[in-house]
């Protein structure tokens, strides 16, 4: 597993998600308001909805196309057969860690 510092928390607004190219691959990181970090794919497994600009909270996040709803932590999806990767990620000396 390898850890990848992702810059400054500060590029998330409190309570929103940003997504970033890692690798080739889109990954949404979020910061909740009580100042949780999530991870997941960025996007939807129902028609590729950015979820990044969805609306998170209660460690969850909804698609912004088709309100389809994933489990931050789990990645589990609220209709049958949908889920979304998940991520390590934490924040250490005010900068985003993400573990892949
Ligand atoms: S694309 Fe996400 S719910 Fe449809």
């Amino acid at each position: 597993m390898s850890t990848i510092n992702l810059g400054s928390i500060e590029k998330i607004p409190i309570g929103q998600g940003i997504c970033f190219n890692v690798d080739g691959a889109e990954i949404a990181v979020f910061r909740q308001r009580d100042g949780k970090l999530f991870a997941t794919q960025n996007r939807c497994p129902h028609k590729q909805g950015p979820l990044s600009e969805g609306v998170a909270g209660g460690g969850k996040v909804i698609c912004p196309l088709h309100a389809h709803k994933f489990d931050l932590a789990t990645g589990a999806g609220s209709e049958p057969h949908e889920c979304v990767k998940t991520y390590a990620v934490c924040e250490q000396d005010g900068s985003i860690h993400l573990s892949l």
